[in-house]
């Protein structure tokens, strides 16, 4: 098939450090078909599913099928991320080794499915994923900090009577964890850096040499805690929403290169998970469909980041991160390619109902957002065009 791309942008194709998808275990949110689905659409020709399904991806077992299925579904490339421990207790390393050889191919771990709570069993791990050649994604979240917590810990939680998060439970472990990356000469990626401070950390653990990178989320590069004060239950995310000082130096960070990516935590839930009070509603925003339209309308309208600059925070640094070396490297002739092309110039409305996730918890419900994606390329085939899937 032709594809006119008069007046638009062709970009290398999306890549998704940071993905929930629901299976194992919820698929009645998200499946690797719906969610690959919303990727797709959202110009992603891989996405990277997170470990906390259920059971958590911490065998071989389960990040072998995530793989799988993806390559049946064959709309983008799922590659799963495992789990760094086995058990509740994250006392004990999972088999790390085993995953990375296996068909899924595992080049990303996370603490996000177990809590690992111990600096010694994470310089464990740092040691081990860095004997293997593999990523530590950190969570950054010091669940002793944030016990009760549903809200970023401020102004609006107190008036709001919200149990409070305070920064201090992200910014102690991205500081430990670029301590222990350090100590033990291994790289460590931080998930969804939410605020200044964990900036400052990044920008001078970075001037130290500590191999060290990060994601934001787009939801973080516009939302501020002031939405709190609907007390809708979409607003409740982890990390939570910060304040706008955070959110002006999210966008500088990602627009200096002290963030290196944007990573959507797309997070589907159920109806009857977030319609609930506020408390007591479970954290995510879906993502995957709406991350080029924030990141237009937070970073490149304000002059932050040029198209050039897109590409490097959606595609090539997040290849660069987990070592996916052909992505953004100069292509021969007839070569296939993973490729979105953008209409810069068009404007939409977001409608829940119309997403192609099975969830419809989008913090950006009826805003209406700039640029669109008007076609996906997975190694030269069509997967999604204008809004459409395109059947393999
Ligand atoms: O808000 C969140 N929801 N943050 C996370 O890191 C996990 C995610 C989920 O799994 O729902
Ligand atoms: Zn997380
Ligand atoms: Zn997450």
């Amino acid at each position: 098939e032709i594809v006119d791309g008069k007046g638009q942008f062709l970009l290398p194709g999306f890549i998704d450090l940071h993905t929930h998808l629901r299976e194992p275990g919820r698929e009645d949110t998200e499946t690797i078909e719906s969610g690959s689905a919303a990727a797709a659409l959202g110009g992603y020709t891989a996405v990277f599913a997170m470990a906390n399904t259920s059971p958590v991806a911490d065998t071989s077992v389960i990040t072998d099928h995530v793989w799988k299925r993806g390559q049946e579904v064959g709309l983008v490339d799922v590659h799963p991320v495992g789990a760094v421990t086995v058990g509740l207790e994250g006392k004990q390393l999972a088999e790390m080794g085993t995953m990375a050889a296996g068909v899924g191919a595992v080049r990303m771990f996370s603490d996000d499915g177990h809590c690992v709570y111990d600096p010694l069993i994470m310089r464990r791990a740092l040691e081990y994923a860095n004997s293997l050649g593999v990523l530590i994604a950190q969570h950054a979240e010091e669940p002793r900090l944030t016990k009760g917590a549903v809200a970023h810990e401020g102004p609006n939680a107190s008036r709001l009577g919200l149990a409070g998060w305070p920064r201090a439970a992200e910014e102690s472990i991205v500081a430990r964890d670029a301590l222990l990356a350090r100590d033990a000469g291994a790289r460590v990626h931080i998930c969804h850096a939410s605020t200044a401070g964990t900036v400052e950390l990044l920008k001078w653990a970075k001037s130290q040499g500590i191999s060290i990178t990060a994601e934001v989320t787009p939801h973080h590069l516009l939302l501020d805690d002031s939405r709190l004060e609907t007390y809708d239950a979409v607003n409740r995310v982890n990390p939570p929403l910060r304040e706008s000082s955070d959110v002006a130096a999210l966008r500088q960070a990602l627009a200096e290169g002290v963030i290196d990516c944007v990573a959507t935590d797309h997070a589907p839930h159920a109806e009857q998970d977030k319609c609930c009070e506020f408390a007591s509603a479970r954290p995510g925003m879906l993502g995957l469909e709406t991350a080029l339209s924030i990141i237009v309308e937070t970073m490149v309208n304000p002059g932050l980041l040029d198209w050039r600059g897109v590409a490097r925070v959606m595609s090539e640094n997040p290849a660069r991160i987990v070592g996916l070396d052909d992505q953004g490297r100069p292509l021969a002739v007839g070569e296939p390619a993973n490729l979105a092309l953008i209409d810069p110039a068009t404007e939409w409305t977001v409608e829940a109902s119309e997403l192609a996730s099975i969830a419809r918890n989008t913090p950006f419900q009826a805003m209406t957002l700039p640029a669109k994606v008007t076609a996906t390329f997975l190694r030269g085939r069509l997967t999604a065009r204008d809004g459409k899937i395109v059947a393999g």
